[in-house]
């Protein structure tokens, strides 16, 4: 069999889930054992969640591109690595076979080295969803540098405070991406971005849209010229190489930025060896993948879907992955059948918001479509609705795919809870049960567990984990204490996710959403203090509070209750003008999708804004909103009742 560790029956997965627990360090010592090192191990893990300290596979050495990329060479060097489907289904398809993956990524790595880039520096990567995004990724493993992957749709300002944040000296990026019917200026963004900035050395330009951009002499380089000059230096004798670099296990393979509570996004760090045999552990089991299987996972690489679904996952299982430039919609809503049709696809990952979306352009785009290769569907990002869920299920796997619903987080670096397609039980809604190595727990706001059941059967709590797995969180990028507090100080020895779940009889859970300030909008999360800070930073706002609302397709909307000062005639303009604001500071995705000017916001004596008021008004359940008394003005929640939008 291709991979020794795939559960086939529902036993195996008791049993191996058992083992898991009862004995971490053989499970996980055979698993490893299934890659490429360059030492073994001394020991497979120390860990405490105080500090938090957390190292699996103690003192061994490995490349992640060796496992994603060299070790399949000899015997699938001409199989598709890569199948890229352009934004425009009229430019050409191009499929990349692990041969040309392997010199691509020497290549880069042969760049990035001339360039002066030395092992533990960060590289911040601002592309489109190219092949040359791939490359540059692993470009970066292969010679040790940090990868920091910034979303398409953050603003320059955004990318400032991570480049910031990271003391990034090098970027890669594109003159432009296209977005359906779109060109995103990245380059232009990039030099915004860059205004003041002090640390950065590099820029590498590649070309996608041929917009005409700027390039600064000693500073922005092509990417065209800069490959074909390490072209040279990377083929001898007919033969490409460029030497992995000896990553230690725990070693920082990327930071990925993502919203908390808090105001300022944190670096979420990934280590190399334990990152690496998770997602290839889960993507192997969860969608169970099969040689020669196409992947496509709709995700963007900006997000930790793509990182580990797109490129890591897949690739180190010597699979084939589809990525895709464009989006569901454009140049029409057939898009995702169409390529499934195309390229035969087999297993189809996508999100929530999306199918929602795609649901209300009803049947028609899927007419004519071929989409019996179809094996294996999934989801991410968000609680899936049952609608929807049936919807997919009916009208895409026409009920003889499983779906897997997949709950996880950047933090967890891949899936945690899921059933396995086709192995364990699909319930609608419910992401049901833990991955091998997994260990839930639902607590009370003390952190005690509960154990009591509803007349359902069912228990409903705070869901934290209870001992480490091989890709949880190492550190937030440059502040420990923040990665302690954020995670691992709710509760005493545990690890907490900021969601509530549910779980029944069997011991399947169901995720309910965020019990923290972190919205979930069309699967991207953001906080909602960071979507205040943007809205206050712009002149007239005194202050304002956000909140989440439930939103037909995107999940949850966002809906801003803002004071402004001498709020002139035209309110709609002034909206328009908050939106550039946040626009400018966050990016497109944190706009709000409401916003209702109030007089004041309902405070505690002690200046606390009662969100939970807030809310409530926002989802239009106005009918108990509980204690108002202890309100400083409790006249001003009737106002904002009467002004909601
Ligand atoms: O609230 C959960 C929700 O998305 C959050 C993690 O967001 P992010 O780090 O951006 O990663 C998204 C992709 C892994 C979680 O705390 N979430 C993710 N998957 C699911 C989910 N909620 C319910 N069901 C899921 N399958």
């Amino acid at each position: 069999m291709a991979y020794p560790y795939q559960i086939r029956t529902l036993d195996q997965y008791h049993q191996e889930y058992k083992r898991s627990v009862e004995n971490p360090e053989e499970f996980w010592d055979e698993v490893a054992s299934n890659f490429q090192w360059k030492k073994k191990w001394d020991k497979v893990l120390n860990w405490n969640f105080k500090e938090p300290k957390v190292e699996w596979f103690i003192n061994g050495k490995l490349n992640i591109t060796e496992n994603c990329i060299d070790r399949h060479l000899a015997s699938m060097g001409e199989k598709p690595a890569i199948i890229w489907e352009p934004n425009n289904p009229e430019e050409r398809v191009r499929i990349v076979t692990y041969n040309r993956l392997h010199k691509r990524v020497c290549q880069v790595a042969q760049m990035l080295h001339n360039l002066g880039v030395k092992k533990g520096d960060r590289v911040c990567i601002y592309m489109g969803m190219i092949p040359e995004l791939v490359y540059a990724v692993l470009g970066c493993a292969r010679i040790g540098a940090i990868h920091s992957v910034i979303f398409g749709g953050f603003s320059a300002q955004s990318i400032a405070d991570r480049l910031y944040d990271a003391d990034a000296e090098f970027i890669i990026t594109c003159d432009g991406a296209f977005r359906g019917n779109k060109d995103i200026p990245l380059k232009s963004i990039i030099d915004d971005a860059l205004i003041g900035n002090r640390s950065v050395k590099k820029v590498i330009v590649y070309t996608r849209t041929r917009t005409p951009v700027s390039m600064l002499k000693g500073r922005d380089v092509w990417w065209e010229d800069e490959m074909e000059h390490a072209e040279h230096q990377v083929e001898k004798d007919g033969k490409v190489y460029f030497p992995a670099e000896e990553m230690d296990a725990e070693d920082p393979l990327f930071i990925l930025y993502t919203s908390g509570s808090t105001g300022k996004p944190k670096g979420v760090v990934h280590s190399s060896a334990g990152y690496m045999v998770w997602t290839n552990y889960t993507f192997v089991n969860t969608f169970q993948y099969q040689p020669g299987d196409v992947h496509f996972c709709t995700a963007d690489i900006g997000w930790i879907t793509g990182h580990s679904y797109i490129i890591y996952g897949p690739l180190s299982a010597g699979g084939t992955s589809l990525m895709f430039e464009g989006i569901p919609t454009w140049p029409d809503a057939g898009r995702f059948w169409d390529i499934v049709d195309r390229h035969k696809v087999n297993i189809l990952y996508t999100a929530p918001t999306a199918i929602r979306s795609l649901m209300g352009f009803g049947l028609d785009p899927i007419k004519g479509k071929d989409l019996s290769s179809l094996r294996i569907l999934g989801t991410v990002g968000e609680p899936i609705n049952e609608e929807a869920w049936h919807w997919y299920d009916d009208n895409i796997g026409k009920n003889r795919c499983p779906i897997v619903d997949t709950w996880w987080q950047t933090e967890t670096g891949g899936v945690l809870i899921s059933n396995l397609a086709g192995v364990t039980p699909a319930i609608p809604s419910w992401a049901s049960l833990p991955l091998p190595g997994v260990q839930p727990i639902l607590v009370d706001e003390n952190g005690n567990e509960i154990t009591e059941r509803d007349e359902n059967g069912i228990i409903k709590g705070n869901l934290c984990i209870k001992a480490p797995w091989p890709s949880t969180i190492r550190t937030t990028y440059g502040d420990h204490e923040r990665c302690r507090t954020n995670y691992f100080s709710a509760y005493e020895n545990l690890y907490f996710t900021g969601d509530g779940a549910m779980k029944d009889e069997k011991g399947n859970y169901r995720i309910t959403g965020r019990v923290d300030d972190v919205l979930n909008v069309s699967g991207h999360r953001l906080g909602t203090a960071e979507v205040e800070n943007a809205i206050n930073m712009h002149a007239g706002v005194v202050e304002s509070a956000v909140v989440g609302y439930p939103h037909d397709i995107k999940g949850q909307g966002v809906y801003a209750f803002v004071i402004f000062e001498h709020l002139h005639s035209d309110e709609n303009l002034t909206r328009q003008d908050i939106l550039q604001t946040v626009t400018r500071i966050i990016g497109p995705i944190a706009k709000p999708d409401k916003i209702q000017f109030v007089s004041g916001l309902p405070k505690t004596r002690s200046g606390k804004i009662m969100r939970r008021i807030l809310r409530k008004i926002a989802e239009g359940d106005t009918s108990n909103l509980g204690d108002t008394t202890t309100l400083l003005d409790p006249g001003i929640v009737e106002e904002i009742k009467n002004g909601r939008l």
